[in-house]
């Protein structure tokens, strides 16, 4: 299936909700996966508040008609960062590969990105990857994982079972 996954698109910052912050990590986001031929079905504004984000993940994922949601934000150290831990909670199956890909090429640019606690999981079929909040994290960071993705969709779906026949193309 080419392109067209239904993402929807969660900025967590209080700053953001209150109206103090423009949102250009969202719009950034919605950019970079509009060009590689998703569609954005949501852009949402959260504060940095567990609960709010853990029951807006669980309506996005069990009412269906959402493949992918990518959240910016909310992924550092900060008191008030609470992302991953949301995301860990709604969680029906780990899938760690895209945050450890995530670092893995975000380290070569700059060690601060061993600060980024973002992780990436599965909840029904919905894939839900957490980015770290500015525009340049997240640039850095989506750009890494956007080609693999549409693959492990298509599994997470069931609408492929095969891995061998173009892997090759993906390979360095
Ligand atoms: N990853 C990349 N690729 N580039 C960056 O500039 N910034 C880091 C890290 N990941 C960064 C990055 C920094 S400084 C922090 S504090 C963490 O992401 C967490 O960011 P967040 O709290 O905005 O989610």
């Amino acid at each position: 299936m080419a392109g067209k996954w239904k993402t929807a698109i969660i900025t967590l910052s209080d700053k953001g909700y209150a109206g103090e912050r423009e949102d250009k990590s969202g719009l950034l986001i919605r950019e970079m996966i509009e060009q590689e031929g998703y569609e954005t079905t949501a852009m949402i504004l959260l504060p940095d508040e567990q609960k709010m984000i853990e029951e807006k993940l669980k309506e996005l994922c069990d009412e269906g008609g959402t493949d992918l949601i990518l959240t910016t934000g909310g992924t550092g150290f900060s008191p008030r960062d609470c992302t991953p831990e949301a995301t860990l909670a709604v969680a029906e199956k780990n899938a760690p590969g895209i945050a450890e890909a995530m670092r893995y090429a975000s380290l070569q640019i700059t060690p601060r990105a061993m600060l980024s606690r973002g992780a990436s999981v599965i909840r029904g079929k919905t894939l839900i990857i957490n980015l770290p909040g500015s525009p340049k994290a997240v640039k850095e960071n989506l750009e890494y994982v956007l080609s693999s993705l549409p693959h492990g969709l298509e599994i997470m779906k069931g609408l492929s079972g095969e891995c061998g026949s173009d892997v090759k193309k993906h390979e360095k």
